[in-house]
C-alpha cells in the first residue's frame, strides 16, 4: 500500500479524506495545490508530508525554470515558504525542504538545479521506505510473543513513503507470528485510526479491532494490551515528543498499567535543536472538524471549539523511542545525541 506516487514529474496522492469508502489518486504538477493537499490533508502524517513536501518544491522548480537565475531563486523564496506555511509540527516538512535548499544551493539556485532536486526528492521517497523497514526491524524484536498491541492515529504505509513506522514495526512483528491483536483507536476528530489504520491492516490480514479512544484504559485494565506503539511528529533531544491529539493519555494510561509504551519514527522526525516538548509548536485546526462529521452537524452552534492537532507526551511516560537506526532508552538526550548528533 502506499499514498504517494510520482511518474513523468507528476506528483499523485491517493486522497486519504476519501478513503476508506473511495480510493482517489488525484494528480499535481502545480506546487501551490500540493501545498494546499498538506493543508487539506489529502496527504498526512509526517513522513507523508516531508515527501510531499519535496516534490512539490521541485514541482515549483520545474515551473520556474525558465527563470533567469536571480528571479529563480527568488520565486523558489516564495515556493518555498508557501509550502513550509502549510503545517507546523511534523519536523519532516521542514527537514525535507533543508535537504531539497541544499542542492538548490549547490547549483548556485540557479535552474540547473532541477535534475537534482528531482532526484532528491526520489531519495527522500526511497529513503522513508528503507528508514520505516529498519524500524520495524528494530521494533519487532521489542514485541513480546502473543501481544496484544494498540496504536493510535494512523503512523502506517498511509502516512509515509511506505510501510509505516508504528505499523512497519507491527508489520514485521506480525510476520513473525508475535501479535495476537493490534487495538486500533478510532483517533478522533478526523478518524485516522478508523479509516486509515484498520484499512490498512484489515487489507494486510492483521487481526484487528477498532476501538473509540476512551475505551483503552479499560482494555489495559482488562489485560489485553501488552504493549503501545505509535508514531510521532517531532521528537525533542530529551524524548518528549509531539504526536496525534490523545497520545499523551495513552502514556499515561499505559504508565498506571505498567504497560510498554513505544513511540516510533525516522531520524528525520528527531529535533535535536529543541531542548524539550515544550518547544514544539502545536497546530491549531478549525474547530468544525469537531463540531461536524464531514457535513452533519453534532454540536449547537455557540459552543468553543478547542481543536489541537497534536499533544506532547513527556519522556518520563515513554519506555523506549524506536528509530531506523535502534531503540533508543534512557536517558534519552544522551543517547539520541550519541545516534542522531
Ligand atoms: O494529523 P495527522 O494525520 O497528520 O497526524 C499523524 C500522526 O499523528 C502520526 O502519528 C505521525 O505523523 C507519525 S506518521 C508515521
Amino acid at each position: 500500500m502506499e499514498a504517494i506516487r510520482f511518474k513523468n514529474d507528476i506528483l499523485y496522492l491517493l486522497d486519504q479524506t476519501k478513503l476508506p469508502a473511495e480510493e482517489v489518486w488525484i494528480e499535481y504538477t502545480d506546487y501551490r495545490a500540493a501545498a494546499e493537499a498538506i493543508v487539506t490533508m489529502v496527504v498526512r502524517g509526517a513522513p507523508a508530508i516531508g515527501i510531499t513536501a519535496a516534490y512539490a518544491y521541485f514541482l515549483a522548480a520545474k515551473e520556474y525554470s525558465g527563470q533567469p537565475a536571480i528571479q529563480f531563486s527568488a520565486s523558489m523564496a516564495r515556493a518555498r515558504q508557501k509550502i513550509a506555511s502549510t503545517r507546523p509540527t511534523a519536523l519532516n516538512l521542514f527537514w525535507a525542504l533543508g535537504r531539497m535548499d541544499s542542492v538548490l544551493e549547490r547549483f548556485g539556485r540557479s535552474p540547473s538545479a532541477l535534475p537534482s532536486l528531482r532526484a532528491a526528492a526520489q531519495e527522500i521517497h526511497r529513503e522513508d521506505v528503507e528508514m520505516n523497514r529498519a524500524i520495524g526491524r528494530f521494533g519487532a524484536a521489542v514485541v513480546p510473543q502473543g501481544a496484544g498491541i494498540l496504536t493510535h492515529c494512523n503512523a502506517g504505509a498511509l502516512a509515509t513513503g511506505g510501510y509505516g513506522t508504528a505499523l512497519g514495526v507491527i508489520r514485521a512483528a506480525h510476520s513473525q507470528g508475535k501479535v495476537s491483536m493490534v487495538y486500533a483507536d478510532e483517533t478522533r476528530p478526523l478518524l485516522q485510526g478508523a479509516r486509515l489504520t484498520a484499512y490498512e491492516l484489515v487489507r494486510d490480514g492483521i487481526p484487528t479491532t477498532l476501538i473509540t479512544d476512551s475505551m483503552s484504559g479499560s482494555l489495559m485494565r482488562m489485560g489485553k494490551i501488552q504493549m503501545v506503539v505509535l508514531g510521532a511528529d517531532r521528537v525533542a533531544a530529551n524524548g518528549d515528543f509531539a504526536n496525534k491529539i490523545g497520545t499523551y493519555s495513552v502514556a499515561v494510561l499505559a504508565k498506571h498499567h505498567g504497560i510498554p509504551f513505544y513511540t516510533a519514527m525516522p531520524g528525520s522526525t528527531i529535533d535535536l535543536s529543541l531542548p524539550s516538548g515544550e518547544e514544539i509548536v502545536i497546530e491549531q485546526r478549525n474547530g468544525r472538524e469537531i463540531s461536524h462529521i464531514r457535513d452533519i452537524q453534532l454540536a449547537p452552534e455557540g459552543a468553543i471549539l478547542y481543536n489541537p492537532a497534536f499533544d506532547v507526551t513527556p519522556h518520563s511516560l515513554v519506555t523506549g523511542i524506536i528509530t531506523d537506526k535502534g531503540v533508543v532508552y534512557p536517558p534519552f538526550e544522551e543517547n539520541l545525541r550519541a545516534l542522531f548528533g
